[in-house]
């Protein structure tokens, strides 16, 4: 029943990074609310932030090596660029879900294009940091 929560690029900032888009939530604020609402799903999250691309595929592929349930993934700006993740999230056959805070359709074009979103199962953007929970919901009924 674990779930992974993988998060990229400049998620470590949270909280101080453009609060006016992202909210004023950390991603510690954001893990804690997670393991709330996973422990009453009867779920495990394991939370996790790289500023590297390579760590997020090296993590996919450990989330099937896991046996992970699903995984949320915010792949931060990668997730507009990175065909790299796409090939991971369809090589490891594990549900992802992609997450966002911010609502990347009603931005700038070049945040137009989702790479994770042509393998994600479902997506969540737009809600800030409560959008989190609600695609951990989206895990737990997976
Ligand atoms: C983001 C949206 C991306 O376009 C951006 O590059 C991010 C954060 C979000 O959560 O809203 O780093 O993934």
């Amino acid at each position: 029943n674990l779930v992974y929560v993988l998060n990229g690029p400049n998620l470590n900032l949270l909280g101080t990074r453009e609060p006016e888009i992202y909210g004023s939530e950390t991603l510690d604020d954001i893990a804690a609310m997670l393991d709330d609402r996973a422990r009453e799903l009867g779920l495990e999250v394991d939370v996790r932030q790289s500023n590297h691309e390579g760590h997020l595929v090296d993590w996919l592929h450990e989330a099937r090596a896991d046996g992970a349930k699903a995984v949320l993934l915010n792949a931060g700006a990668y997730t507009h660029t990175s065909i790299a993740l796409l090939d991971a999230i369809r090589a490891i056959g594990v549900p992802v879900i992609e997450v966002h805070l911010s609502d990347p359709s009603s931005r700038e074009a070049f945040r137009h294009v989702s790479y994770v979103g042509m393998a994600a199962v479902d997506e969540v953007k737009g809600l800030g940091a409560h959008g989190y929970v609600v695609a951990l919901e989206k895990a737990a009924a997976l």
